[in-house]
C-alpha cells in the first residue's frame, strides 16, 4: 500500500514494464478514445452525500449475486489475451480473486483453459462466451466450462466485429491473421526493451496460446488460429441465437454489453437472469454512452428487480461505491487488474484487489453506511 496505493500509481510502473503494442492492446480504446476517456471522467462528476454522527461505522462489503456470496460486490472483467498482457495472469488473478473473495470472469479467448481456471475460480467464476457460428462448439464449449466447475455464464453482445484499434496499429501490433506469424522486428526491439515482460513471457513458454478453442479448429488452420476465431465469432450472435444459448446452459447467465432499454428489455423476457452495462471499456464504438451515464434511466425503466451489473471506467472502490449508489447491483472492472499485475506480477493481483476494497471500505465509513445495500440509497447528484 505504501508504494502504490492506487490503480493510478499501478499504472504508471506497467505502462514503463509492457512493450508498447502490449500497452496499446491494453489501454487503448478505439479512434479517438473518447468513450474510452468519457466512461472515466464521468465518475468523477457523480457526488455522494455524506451523513455523520453515526459513531463507529463498521463495515461489510458482502454482496449476494447471481446466486453466490461474495466477499465484495466486484469481479474482474473477462480479459481477451490476458496473458499476453501479463504472462499467467489469468492463474494469477483467478487465485487472487479466490483467496478474497471476490469474483473472476474467465474469456472465452483468454490464454489459459476453462479446465485450468474453472477449479481455481470455485463458485465465484463466470464463464464470458463469445458465441461461436458453430453450434456444437458452442455446445462443447459450455459443457467443459460447466465441468470444469463454472456455473455463471456471462455473454457479450457488443463485439459485432472487431474495432479499428488505431493505436494498436500505431505502436506495431501484430493484428488479425498476422498475429502467428513469425514477429516483426519492431515486435522483437519493443521485447527486448522491457526484459521484464519477455523474461515472464519466456517462462510461460513464450507462446500465446488460445486453449479455449484451439481444440476446435480444423489442423489447417492451427497455424492462423486468430481468423479461425473470426470466422466463429464475428457477426455470430443474433437475439434467435441467444434465445438458442439460454436454452443451452442451464444456470445463471448474463447479457454484457446492451447499453439500449429495447436490448435490456429483450434479452429479460428471453430469460436473462441480468444485465452487465457496458461499452467494453470504450474498445468498440467511440460514440458510445459511458454505461454509468445510462445506469440511472435504465434502473428506472427496468425497475429495482431487475439485476444491473455494470463496467467501464471503475480505477478505484470510490468509482465502485458511486455506481452502487446510482443502481449498480455489481461491478466488474478490466483495465485495474490487468495493470496490477502487469505492475507487480502475481503481487499486483492481490494488491489490486486489497487497494479497491480498502478503498470501498472507507469510503463506506466516510458515507457512514455500513453495508452495500446501504451505499445503494445514499443521496447522489451527477453532472450526465
Ligand atoms: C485488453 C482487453 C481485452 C478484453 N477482452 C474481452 C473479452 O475477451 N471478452 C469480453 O467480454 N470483454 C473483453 N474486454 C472488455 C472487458 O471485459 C470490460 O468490459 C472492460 O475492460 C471494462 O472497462 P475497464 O477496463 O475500464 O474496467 C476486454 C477489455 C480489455 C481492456
Amino acid at each position: 500500500m505504501t508504494r502504490y496505493p492506487r490503480i493510478s500509481d499501478l499504472q504508471k510502473r506497467a505502462y514503463r514494464r509492457l512493450p508498447p503494442f502490449v500497452g496499446a492492446y491494453l489501454f487503448s480504446g478505439t479512434s479517438q478514445n473518447q468513450a474510452r476517456d468519457e466512461s472515466l471522467s464521468d465518475y468523477a462528476s457523480i457526488k455522494l452525500v455524506p451523513r455523520f454522527m453515526r459513531g463507529r461505522v463498521e463495515t461489510n462489503l458482502s454482496r449476494h449475486f447471481m446466486g453466490t456470496d461474495f466477499a465484495a460486490p466486484f469481479s474482474v472483467a473477462p480479459i481477451g489475451l490476458s496473458s499476453l498482457i501479463w504472462p499467467g495472469s489469468e492463474i494469477a488473478l483467478a487465485k487472487a480473486a479466490a483467496k478474497a473473495g471476490y469474483g473472476y470472469a474467465l474469456s472465452t479467448v483468454a490464454g489459459a483453459s476453462v479446465e485450468q481456471i474453472g477449479p481455481l475460480a470455485g463458485d465465484k467464476g463466470f464463464f464470458q462466451l463469445y458465441a461461436p457460428n458453430d453450434r456444437a462448439v458452442a455446445i462443447d464449449l459450455m459443457r467443459r466450462a460447466k465441468e470444469a466447475g463454472f456455473t455463471k455464464l456471462i455473454l457479450t453482445t457488443d463485439v459485432p466485429a472487431p474495432s479499428r484499434r488505431e493505436e494498436m496499429r500505431l505502436a506495431g501490433a501484430p493484428i488479425g491473421s498476422r498475429s502467428e506469424a513469425s514477429p516483426t522486428m519492431r515486435v522483437m526491439m519493443q521485447s527486448a526493451r522491457h526484459p521484464s515482460w519477455s523474461l515472464a513471457a519466456l517462462a510461460h513458454g513464450g507462446r500465446f496460446r488460445f486453449h479455449n478453442l484451439e481444440p476446435y479448429a480444423p489442423p489447417e488452420m492451427l497455424k492462423n488460429i486468430t481468423q479461425y476465431i473470426g470466422s466463429q465469432i464475428n457477426g455470430a450472435l443474433t437475439w434467435d441465437y441467444l434465445d438458442e444459448l439460454r436454452a443451452m446452459w442451464d444456470g445463471p447467465m448474463l447479457l454484457k454489453g446492451p447499453l439500449h432499454y429495447d436490448d435490456c428489455k429483450r434479452a429479460l423476457d428471453a430469460g436473462l437472469d441480468g444485465l452487465v452495462l457496458s461499452n467494453h471499456g470504450g474498445r468498440q464504438l467511440d460514440c458510445a454512452p459511458s454505461p454509468i451515464s445510462q445506469l440511472p434511466k435504465l434502473r428506472e425503466q427496468l425497475g429495482s428487480d431487475v439485476t444491473l451489473a455494470i463496467d467501464s471506467g471503475m480505477r478505484s472502490g470510490l468509482d465502485m461505491a458511486r455506481a452502487i449508489a446510482l443502481g449498480a447491483d455489481f461491478c466488474f472492472l478490466g483495465r485495474a487488474f490487468l495493470i496490477g499485475v502487469a505492475a507487480l506480477g502475481t503481487k499486483g493481483a492481490h494488491h489490486v484487489g486489497d487497494i479497491l476494497m480498502d478503498e470501498l471500505s472507507n469510503t463506506m465509513i466516510q458515507l457512514g453506511v455500513e453495508t452495500i445495500d446501504e451505499l445503494a440509497k445514499v443521496d447522489s447528484r451527477h453532472l450526465f
